[in-house]
């Protein structure tokens, strides 16, 4: 059994949107990373990214230049996975979402990481025990999901059936010291905590319009009224993008569904994918919620 102070070294797989910040956050606040992606072209944007990130973060008096050239001390990449496994007492594996690369990484990566290591995986939509036995030790596998890591700062623990209770124990202590506040999940569950209420909300925003009970506009005026929120469920949807929406719901076949899905594909096949691409429910840059007249009262 192992405590926080037994975590030093962090291996991130994959360097991509996730990966990179998950590897920045950790070399902020301490740890050594090594970052391995099987692709060397992947660590030129990650490293961009990051430093716009840290700009933004010393903007906003969140760290100092100094803490950020620490960070980036304590950071490697490598496309070497035996290098880069050598020596981790924790793995956060965010690959492409793909079950069949997420069986084949963990396989590798299960035979080249030392006894000691930990192991987690990002994964958004995949149930880690659906590749928890590739890693060759369940026990030690569990699901530490993030959302943005920096402006969404919150964390999933979700184990799978097998995972040992101190590995969420010093999942939790290792998320906060990462800044992130940890919500645990009991068992497993699909979509996580948030993305779970989440989707909810969305098909019955989406209910609400396609079985024609009440306008798009109503739909967020109510929300944002109601809640003094800055953006209803259809704004929302405009923000992830349609074309993410759409691959989220047309894979559910009941009725509901299909009708939300029927709805967001007209607006894909138009290229109106929201916020992304300038037009979505709403126009953008000044979508109509935000007039001072949206919502009067
Ligand atoms: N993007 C998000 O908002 C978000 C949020 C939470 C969780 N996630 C999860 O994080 C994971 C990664 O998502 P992302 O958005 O960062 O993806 P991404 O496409 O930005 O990055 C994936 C990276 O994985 C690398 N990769 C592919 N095959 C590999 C291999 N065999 N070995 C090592 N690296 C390999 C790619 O080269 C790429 O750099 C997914 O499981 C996703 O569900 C994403």
């Amino acid at each position: 059994m192992k405590t926080l102070k037994d975590i030093k070294n962090i291996l991130i797989i994959g360097s991509g949107t996730l990966g990179l910040r998950i590897a920045l956050a950790s070399a902020l606040n301490g740890y050594k990373v090594i970052v391995y992606d099987i692709k060397e072209e992947a660590f030129e944007p990650a490293k961009k990214i990051q430093a716009s990130l840290i700009k933004m973060l010393i903007k906003a008096g969140t760290i100092t230049q100094a803490e950020s050239e620490k960070a980036l001390e304590n950071q490697t990449f490598t496309t070497d996975a035996k290098l880069a496994a050598a020596d981790a007492d924790l793995v956060s594996e965010s690959v492409t979402e793909d079950i069949e690369l997420k069986k084949k990484v963990w396989s590798q990566f299960g035979k080249l990481c030392p006894e000691k290591t930990i192991f987690t995986t990002n994964t958004s939509s995949l149930l880690p025990s659906k590749f928890a036995e590739e890693t060759g030790r369940p026990e030690r596998f569990c699901a530490l999901h993030f959302h943005d890591v920096f402006y969404a700062n919150v964390v999933d623990i979700m184990p799978n059936p097998k995972t040992e209770t101190w590995i969420i124990d010093l999942l939790k202590d290792f998320g906060e010291s990462i800044q992130q506040t940890v919500v645990i999940m009991k068992r497993e569950s699909p979509s996580y905590i948030f993305n779970a209420m989440l989707l909810s909300l969305l098909g019955a925003a989406g209910a609400l319009v396609t079985f024609d009970v009440a306008s798009i506009e109503d739909v967020d005026r109510s929300w944002m009224g109601n809640f003094k929120m800055p953006m209803g469920p259809f704004g929302i949807m405009d923000e992830i993008g349609l074309d993410t929406a759409w691959h989220v719901v047309h894979v559910f076949k009941d009725e509901k569904s299909k009708r939300f899905s029927k709805l967001l594909k007209t607006y894909v096949d138009q290229g109106k994918l929201g916020r992304k691409t300038g037009e979505g429910f709403y126009n953008y840059p000044n979508p109509r919620f935000t007039e001072a007249d949206f919502i009067k009262g």
